[in-house]
């Protein structure tokens, strides 16, 4: 090849099979190309399934070896265009996929096997734990659903008015009558009641007499909110 032939005069005596003209060399060159092109129908699909827009880890697997396999065509044609189109490609893609590698193997480490997920599951009787507490106002934790904290509370007399910005609370009742004092409202719940007060809204929890209350929030909520 006279017209414009790029590397040839280099490579074509240590590798004379590059400038070989043969059919497979079409093959090979669909076959890049159809690696190239399908990768976002691959991704465009995979998204539609999932209903959001992501990148599968096929999508950097077919961009990898698509521009690779272009890129050995790319050589074989010979064309100094073309060969800078698909030149820096592969790297680009194989890095791509050695971050990717790392972040699984992160997420693989980060992920806590069911063996030591947390303590072995046990039976824990409310009266127990409730008889076991003598202090008012003095929420224990009784176990932790992921991120959630279940804790008991005996409660007595006016509690301070508070919010929780960025927490929801369960009040449960187990024993007693608690009142929840709202600013547009109150709440009355007896044994077996509940009521979760949404994040942001003001609360004020009065117990005329002891009331045994179950508590369900996010780890890390204050018992008095935002105001301390
Ligand atoms: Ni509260």
């Amino acid at each position: 090849m006279s017209d414009g032939s790029f590397l040839e005069p280099v490579l074509g005596s240590a590798l004379p099979w590059l400038y070989l003209d043969s059919a497979v060399w079409t093959g090979v060159g669909l076959l890049g190309n159809g690696m190239f092109s399908t990768r976002f129908l691959y991704q465009w699909l995979h998204s539609e399934r999932k209903k959001k827009l992501i990148v599968p880890p096929a999508f950097w697997y077919l961009s990898f070896w698509g521009s690779s396999i272009s890129l050995l065509y790319a050589i074989h044609l010979d064309k100094l265009p073309v060969i800078l189109a698909f030149c820096f490609l592969p790297f680009l893609y194989a890095r791509n996929i050695a971050l990717l590698r790392r972040d699984q193997r992160l997420e693989e480490q980060e992920k806590p096997s069911a063996a030591v997920a947390g303590p072995a599951p046990e039976v824990v009787s409310l009266k127990d734990k409730f008889a076991e507490i003598t202090e008012h106002w003095q929420p224990r934790v009784i176990a932790r659903v992921q991120d959630m904290e279940v804790k008991l509370a005996k409660l007595r007399g006016d509690f301070v008015w508070h919010q929780h910005e960025k927490e929801d609370e369960l009040f449960w009742v187990h024993q007693g009558q608690l009142r929840i004092e709202l600013r547009n409202g109150r709440l009355d719940l007896g044994p077996g009641e509940i009521a979760v007060i949404p994040r942001g809204v003001e609360h004020q929890p009065i117990a005329e007499k002891e009331v045994e209350v179950v508590l369900i929030e996010l780890q890390g909520t204050r018992q008095t909110g935002d105001n301390t």
